[in-house]
């Protein structure tokens, strides 16, 4: 009886407290698995740009979790998927030669569909941005190429995919893509803050970009303040502003000038024959036809011109020749402006860490000095390469195809005289650059930013407080969790001490 007495009101609330408590922890826990579970079951999401390039084009899958598409560094490359065949700007000229073409996008295509699972096609968007190839098409034949843009958007827009564009970009916005791919994929965009927010980087620096394609060159970096001309872009992106360089120098890709010191060595052979080579290697002699020189927009082609001359070349190396010869094509005199890169083109001074992919990547990987270098030593490998024999350079390089080695010897010194006198990189900022393709997987190239900022997956805001992540999200409700039921255990002791 007394028993029962001391059980009385006290106890009935305490009880009633505690099974509150014991209910809501429970309800709690609940969440907690839940939350983990759903998040489990987000998927991939995925988004397609086809690279039209000067010399081919590829088609890149990239996939990133659902949810999480604005948060940095989590797009990554599924597949990079090469189209068989000719050049988009080579199509409507020989129909044998197009189907291969048609027949190598839809083996890409195939392999994508594949992969990206069917109820998601419809979702995910497809892209095409054509590059300087399809410019200088434009330039020669517009509507040649407005021809070829048309059939392409017919093509992909009959596929289940999300189509959205098919467009011949600029040189700056290959330039501008291309920079926000290299910074987007090191991070330096957005970085974790200790409460797994994403936040701006204080103090953190962008990463320049270069490009050497096939037709064009792009160069891209931050600078503190605006010059003067077009080549100073503002962007805002995740609220932070920032001005770019970016100049494109159509003419320069590595193909293009391949032909333009070609035209050099042709033109200052003075119709002595055989045409004594200088960037050609000792023991490398080959036949070309004149229109493999002089089929481009970016030669002029000589008087007399019949396309199907044969030119016979004999490899007769001598590295301060050929270096002569390769810095003809730039023009290091013009400049109107206080300091310029060449062709009368205003540059300030390249600044902080870059990345020289594409082209630049495959004629250091040539040298083996991918990764970084010291000017002086380039410059010597690029003197060594010239100086090694036809056969000794084909044993010690079995992976490079003879079409390409046999033009590395220019291609090289190209790039150096590019770089060196061009940019004016020097024996400090040399050690800035890092010959690289891919940064943690990831083709380096305009496309993975091209699709960021088409589908705003970069918005230029971010909200004052970022919300909070699922990560965070749970840890807090673990938290929260655990302190209820400890104080549930705390209440459930002082019951039974207090009641019995
Ligand atoms: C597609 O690209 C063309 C050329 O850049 C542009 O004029 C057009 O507005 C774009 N269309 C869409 C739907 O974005
Ligand atoms: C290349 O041509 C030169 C001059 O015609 C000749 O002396 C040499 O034997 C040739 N070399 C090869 C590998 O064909
Ligand atoms: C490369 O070396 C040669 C001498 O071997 C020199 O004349 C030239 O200026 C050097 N080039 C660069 C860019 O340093
Ligand atoms: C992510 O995107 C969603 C809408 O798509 C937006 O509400 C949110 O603010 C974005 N978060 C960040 C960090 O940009």
């Amino acid at each position: 009886m007394a028993l029962k007495k001391k059980v009385g009101y006290k106890c009935r609330v305490a009880g009633v407290v505690f099974l509150l408590l014991a209910g809501i922890a429970a309800l709690v826990t609940v969440a907690v698995i839940q939350n983990t579970l759903k998040s489990q079951e987000y998927g991939l999401e995925y988004g397609i740009v086809i690279d039209s390039g000067s010399s081919r084009s590829n088609v890149f899958l990239y996939d990133w979790p659902g949810e999480k598409e604005n948060e940095t560094g989590v797009v990554t490359e599924t597949i990079n998927c090469k189209v068989e065949g000719i050049a988009i700007s080579g199509m409507k000229v020989n129909p044998q030669l197009d189907a291969e073409t048609w027949k190598g996008f839809e083996s890409c295509i195939n392999k994508i569909k594949g992969i990206i699972p069917a109820e998601k096609y419809r979702t995910t968007p497809l892209f095409l941005g054509a590059t300087a190839g399809m410019r200088l098409l434009h330039q020669r034949d517009e509507q040649k190429s407005n021809e070829i843009m048309e059939s392409l958007r017919e093509y992909l827009s009959s596929l289940p995919f999300n189509f959205q564009n098919a467009s011949i970009i600029t040189g700056q916005e290959e330039g501008m893509y291309g920079w926000i791919t290299v910074n987007y994929l090191m991070g330096n965009f957005l970085e974790k803050n200790l409460w797994n927010n994403y936040v701006h980087p204080h103090g953190s620096k962008t990463v320049g970009s270069m490009d050497l394609g096939g037709a064009s060159t792009q160069i891209a970096f931050q600078v503190e303040e605006s010059g003067n001309g077009l080549d100073y872009l503002k962007v805002k992106l995740y609220g932070y502003h920032y001005t770019v360089y970016t100049h494109s120098f159509l003419c320069y890709g590595k193909n293009e000038a391949d032909k333009r010191i070609l035209d050099k060595i042709v033109q200052g052979s003075s119709n002595q024959y055989p045409i004594r080579n200088p960037c050609y290697p000792k023991g490398y002699n080959t036949t070309m036809v004149a229109s493999e020189i002089y089929d481009s927009e970016c030669t002029n082609k000589p008087k007399n011109y019949s396309p199907n001359q044969n030119l016979f070349m004999v490899g007769d190396p001598d590295s301060r020749k050929c270096g002569e010869i390769v810095k003809s094509i730039f023009d290091f005199k013009t400049c109107s402006s206080s300091q310029c890169s060449f062709d009368g083109v205003e540059q300030p001074p390249v600044t902080g860490d870059f990345k020289a992919y594409a082209g630049f990547f495959y004629l250091a990987s040539a040298l083996l000095l991918n990764g970084t270098s010291d000017l002086d030593q380039f410059n010597a490998s690029v003197e060594n390469f010239c100086n090694t024999h036809w056969t000794v350079l084909k044993e010690q390089k079995p992976w490079i195809k003879d079409k390409h080695l046999r033009t590395y010897c220019y291609s090289t010194q190209y790039a150096l005289t590019l770089l060196a006198d061009g940019y004016k990189f020097d024996k400090e900022t040399w050690k800035n650059i890092h010959f690289e393709k891919s940064i943690k997987g990831t083709h380096i190239g305009w496309s993975l930013g091209y699709m960021l900022s088409l589908s705003n997956m970069i918005p230029s805001e971010v909200k004052e407080i970022p919300p909070l992540t699922n990560a965070v999200f749970a840890g807090l409700i673990f938290l929260f969790s655990a302190l209820i039921i400890v104080t549930a255990v705390l209440v459930f002791i002082i019951l039974v001490r207090m009641c019995y």
